[in-house]
Formats: structure tokens, C-alpha cells, sequence
């Protein structure tokens, strides 16, 4: 096995311009791997149509939801909330072919293999707080004074569960019994859409948006699950950062103002092999 195991997120394909890159988007080989890792579309249809067309070119497609997913809106005939709408989107990839969070990790055994591939679904918690906020209440309050508040908090209902806290609690309690169950010799990939440790939010223009960003629960992920790297995007910034010997990669197309210096040929973000990695 040749191929590579290449990433993107934040396809964002509801804008035109996003869903030409992606038509014109081909594998350089087919037995390339390719990570999705959240914001493909608000509507449930143009998330399966971007995944479906994705699924008929790589061989296998792996994704992990953003908040755009999740989000339940006017426009969308779909009008699933919260955890029905994302146990709706896992049956349409699984439908398509494309691994999801409650499927079996797939194990890459292509260059640098073998490798477990984890997506993640675990939202966030108000734990990202900006300087002077000792709770969540106080970070929001900072954020509305601001004007900058995540759509989130409008469009991302937490059904059945009382917050989007305490979904992301429960999240992250059955995905850290689930990871501890692998073997502990075996490399991971972890797939999330937000970062797993705060440290890449601090570029925010706005730091008080950092508390729609992720959790302090994950901080040690990447050290106690053995990464090879850990791969997220929502930020939409595309980079590379490095904590703990572990490549943590930004793998945002973003949106078309956003896209400045993104190639048809540099859109995704390598992986592995490890020598060849670029973000
Ligand atoms: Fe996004
Ligand atoms: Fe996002």
C-alpha cells in the first residue's frame, strides 16, 4: 500500500465557490485516505452530497462533525436537534460508506502504519475562558458585552441533554472509556473538529470566542493515547503546531476569503507518510 493519509475540514460547501473546489478536488492515487473533520454544510442534504462524492473517490473517507452540522436551521427540511440530528447524520455516512465516531476505528497500514484512526465527537464546555471569567456565566457574559457569541448558542441545540456542557461531558466520558480500551502500544490519529488543547486558540482575534473551541478535559489526550497526531480544524486557521513532540494540524479550507495561498494541489493536508507531511 502506497497511498497517504491526507485531511481537510471546514468545507463549508453551502458557499458555491467551496463546492467547485471540491468537485474538482481527485486523489493522486487511489488508495489515498482522506479525513473530514467537521463544517462540511449546514443541511444534512449537502453534507451527504459533499461526503457521497468524496466516498466514490478516496478509499476510504473518515469523518468527524463540526458545530455547522449540528446546527438545526430554517433552511434545512431536516429539523432534527441535537443528538437525534447527529445519530441521523452517522446513518446517512454509514449509508455511504464513510466511518464515523460510533463505527470501529479503521487502522491505516499504508506508509508510516500501521495507525489507528480515531474520530472524535465531543463539543465543547465554557472551559476555554477568556482573562477574567472564573465560570461559565462570566465567559459568556464577556462574550455577549463583546458582540461576539457563536451562532452555537442559537442554531446548536443540546436535546435531550440540558446544555451543550453537559452533552460534551457526556461525550467526552464515553469516548475517554472507549480510547482507554485500545491497546496502548497502538498510534493513533486523533480527528476532532475543535482542537484538544487549548494552546492553538490563543491566535483567536477574539479570545472570548476560545469558549466555543473545546475542552481542558482532553489537554492530555495526545500524550495518554499515544498520537501520532492529532488532526482538528474550526479555527480556520491552516497550521502546525507542535506540543509534546505531537503535530497538532489546522486542516481548515475555511471559507472563500479565507482561502488565500490554498492550491487545488496544497487543499489537503498530508498526514502520512510523516516525511512528506505538510499542513
Ligand atoms: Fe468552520
Ligand atoms: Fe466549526
Amino acid at each position: 500500500m502506497s497511498g497517504k493519509l491526507l485531511a481537510v475540514s471546514d468545507l463549508h460547501v453551502t458557499h458555491r465557490q467551496n463546492r467547485e473546489f471540491l468537485v474538482g478536488l481527485w486523489p493522486d492515487c487511489h488508495e489515498d485516505w482522506l479525513i473530514v473533520a467537521g463544517d462540511v454544510a449546514e443541511r444534512i442534504a449537502d453534507v451527504e452530497w459533499a461526503l457521497r462524492l468524496l466516498a466514490g473517490r478516496f478509499e476510504r473517507v473518515i469523518w468527524a462533525p463540526g458545530n455547522h452540522e449540528l446546527w438545526t436551521t430554517k433552511r434545512d427540511p431536516v429539523e432534527l436537534r441535537g443528538e437525534k440530528r447527529y445519530l441521523a447524520l452517522v446513518e446517512r455516512c454509514r449509508a455511504l460508506g464513510v466511518i464515523t465516531p460510533e463505527d470501529p476505528y479503521p487502522v491505516w497500514t499504508g506508509p508510516d502504519g500501521p495507525v489507528t484512526v480515531v474520530p472524535l465527537f465531543l463539543l465543547y464546555d465554557y472551559s476555554f475562558r477568556p482573562d477574567g471569567a472564573t465560570s461559565k456565566a462570566e465567559a459568556l457574559t464577556i462574550a455577549y458585552e463583546s458582540g461576539v457569541v457563536c451562532t452555537d448558542e442559537l442554531l446548536l441545540h443540546p436535546d435531550p441533554y440540558p446544555s451543550r456542557d453537559a452533552w460534551c461531558e457526556a461525550r467526552v466520558t464515553e469516548t475517554e472509556q472507549r480510547l482507554s480500551r485500545l491497546d496502548p502500544r497502538a498510534r493513533v490519529v486523533l480527528v476532532n473538529h475543535y482542537p484538544l488543547i487549548r494552546d492553538p486558540t490563543r491566535v483567536l482575534r477574539y479570545p472570548q470566542f476560545a469558549q466555543w473551541c473545546g475542552t481542558d478535559r482532553t489537554a492530555d489526550w495526545h500524550r495518554r493515547f499515544n498520537a501520532a497526531a492529532v488532526v482538528y480544524g474550526h479555527l480556520h486557521i491552516r497550521r502546525t503546531t507542535w506540543h509534546d513532540g505531537v503535530p497538532f494540524m489546522e486542516v481548515s479550507l475555511g471559507y472563500p476569503g479565507e482561502q488565500r495561498g490554498i492550491g487545488q494541489y496544497t487543499a489537503l493536508c498530508r498526514v502520512l507518510p510523516r516525511e512528506t507531511a505538510t499542513c
